[in-house]
């Protein structure tokens, strides 16, 4: 209670007037802001007790109406002086109720959060690279705008050969492209530095091609070994693939079958045993219980001369990490893996 309140209030208990007196002790002890209000309309409203209180002046004689409208004014003043206080006291109580209701503890622990998790190619590329890496293969990269000479000159893919159509590459002026294959990366790395080499590099490639099995972008790994010449055989290449591709797809048959590739001689492709149907034959492997899973070869002599290598050998591989994705994961459209869908992303967290 402020002090001139107090004034007033005292002033009443001597003199007595026992109606305002009790709505000074209401104030005081009202517990919500809500009760405050009523009260503040049974006192100050248009039909509130002040308004009941002054009516009486009318009835009365020129000085005993001054006398009790300059008392009235007193009160109507002291009243209000309380109400105003309490008011301030309610709200400022009400306010740390809620806020100590509403508290959140930042530090705690939540189940409910949702993880972010890596795309199934990121996630497919990332366990090539570890184990390529943990085999003491650097990591290079190259670039994504590539020239003839690097991406099929220098790979011995001579100027008629028919991977160079315009039906599958993008081409810019000059000569120039967009890479139709990670392989560009083993002429930049043997121009850029003398043998022993042991590389991959993974990365975006680009074909102008579209379907079920084919995207405009798509990424490999291409894996190129270089040493001195006699040093490096056929049977390290298969060694080493056998020996990645049950890393990556468990207990699986691997085969080799003789192919072609311009930039190695012998090439192969190579066969993992059906990771659907066991080998027994099934629609994702047509039928014959192997699915083609990279491509590899001894590097093509034609290729250290390009990059002017001398009294080396070398073998190279390249695979689609789309396809290693697919597969894993048991993904039939590889267009999906690219629409950002994330009822499909979801599922690889
Ligand atoms: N560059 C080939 C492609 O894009 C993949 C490849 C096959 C790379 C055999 C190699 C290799 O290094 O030896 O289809």
């Amino acid at each position: 209670m402020g002090i001139n309140s107090l004034i007033v209030y005292v002033h009443i208990l001597i003199y007595g007037d026992s109606i305002l007196k009790e709505w000074y002790d209401k104030i005081n002890d009202a517990l919500s802001v809500e009760t405050l209000e009523e009260i503040r309309i049974c006192v100050f409203g248009k039909k509130g007790i002040l308004a009941a209180e002054f009516a009486k002046m009318k009835d009365l004689s020129g000085q005993e109406k001054g006398k009790l409208a300059k008392e009235l004014n007193t009160h109507k003043a002291a009243l209000m002086n309380e109400f105003t206080a309490k008011k301030i006291t309610l709200q400022t109580e009400a306010l740390m109720v809620a806020m100590k209701a509403e508290a959140i503890d930042v530090s705690m622990f939540s189940t409910s959060s949702q993880a972010g998790a890596l795309h199934p190619v990121m996630e497919t590329m990332d366990r090539i690279v570890e184990y390529f890496s943990s085999m003491n293969f650097a990591v290079k990269t190259g670039q994504i705008v590539e020239d003839d000479f690097n991406n099929f000159e220098a790979l011995n893919l001579p100027k008629y050969h028919p991977a160079r159509d315009m039906q599958d590459t993008f081409y810019f002026k000059d000569e120039m492209m967009l890479r139709t294959h990670t392989s560009p990366v083993q002429i930049r790395t043997m121009m850029a530095s003398k043998p022993p080499i042991r590389m991959i590099a993974p990365g975006a490639v680009f074909r102008r091609d579209y379907d079920l099995t084919h995207t405009p972008m798509f990424h490999q790994v291409e894996g190129l070994l270089v040493d001195k010449e006699g040093t490096v055989s056929f049977a390290n290449l298969k060694f080493i693939l056998e020996d990645f591709l049950k890393y990556m797809f468990g207990e699986v048959e691997v085969r080799f079958r003789p192919s072609f590739f311009p930039f190695t001689e012998p090439s192969a492709e190579v066969d993992i045993s059906c990771v659907f149907c066991k080998g027994e034959g099934c629609r994702v492997c047509s039928h014959t219980g192997w699915l083609e899973v990279l491509g590899c070869g001894i590097v093509d002599p034609n290729v250290f001369e390009a990059v002017n290598y001398k009294d080396v050998s070398g073998y190279a591989f390249g695979l689609g990490v789309e396809r290693f994705a697919m597969l894993i994961h048991q993904i039939g459209d590889l267009r999906s893996l690219f629409e950002g869908d994330i009822k499909l992303l979801e599922q690889f967290q």
